[in-house]
């Protein structure tokens, strides 16, 4: 999120804009995938591309083999992810919008991509106790990046998803230092918080959280390695 005043400094956008050419540079199927969703007229709020590529490093350290995303928008941050995986790996992402769900497919598909990635469209409160029916084997890496009203019960479900060594990412957890408004009603807050609270006193859960600054305004990330 930016800043109140309105804006980053530019110094973060150009710390940003200079590690990503050198660290995170994006290929057509990325370029093409923002480009398609801002012309479909969604919004900006993908991860950027140095946290693109934080992720794929986080999957491919896990050696992960399935990946589930909560929060696809376009896909820009699913095809970072599906990256990370084999040839026989599985990614799947839920999205709530139909709308959304239909460009990323087309992006993933453009992208080489649709055959390990499936996009489940519904609300993911729905779309995750039909994934749990079908017992698939333990997500090494879960990604959570919705509404964030439930993030702890994305939280909970993860936990129910995955096994022992297998990590959960959180998004947006710090949005601008809202994060810290410990008396407020706003939804995502509480949401959010409840999900760190989750994090700190789960039994299962050994996690931390990091602030970023970037193109992407004053936010960060959450990390909880499932433990047993
Ligand atoms: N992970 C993406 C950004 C996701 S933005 C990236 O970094 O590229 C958040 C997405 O969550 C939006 O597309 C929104 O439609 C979706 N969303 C919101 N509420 C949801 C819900 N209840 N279930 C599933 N998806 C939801
Ligand atoms: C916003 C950013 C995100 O990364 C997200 O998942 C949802 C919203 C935002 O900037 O509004
Ligand atoms: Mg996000």
């Amino acid at each position: 999120m930016s800043d109140p005043a309105g804006g980053n400094p530019a110094v973060w956008n150009d710390v940003d804009d200079y590690l990503s050419a050198l660290l995170a540079p994006e290929d057509e199927a990325l370029t093409a995938a923002l480009r398609d969703a801002g012309e479909a007229g969604l919004p900006p709020i993908g991860v950027s591309a140095t946290a693109g590529k934080l992720l794929r490093l986080l999957a491919e350290t896990q050696g992960a083999r399935n990946i589930l995303e909560i929060g696809t928008l376009a896909g820009y941050s699913t095809i970072w992810l599906a990256r990370a995986l084999p040839a026989d790996g599985r990614l799947v992402t839920l999205e709530y919008e139909e709308r959304h769900a239909a460009i990323a497919r087309r992006n993933l598909a453009r992208a080489g991509l649709d055959r390990i990635v499936e996009v489940r469209v519904g609300p993911a409160l729905e779309s995750l106790p039909k994934l749990a029916d079908e017992h698939p084997p333990p997500f090494d890496l879960v990604f959570i990046d919705a509404d964030k009203a439930n993030n702890a019960h994305y939280v909970e479900w993860a936990l129910r998803l995955t096994s022992a060594g297998s990590l959960i990412v959180v998004d947006n957890v710090v949005r601008g230092g809202r994060v810290t408004d410990a008396d407020g009603d706003a939804p995502d807050v509480r949401g959010t918080r409840a999900a760190l609270e989750l994090i700190a006193t789960h039994p299962r859960l050994s996690g931390t959280a990091l602030q970023t600054v970037g193109v992407k305004g004053h936010d960060g990330f959450a990390l909880a390695r499932v433990l047993a």
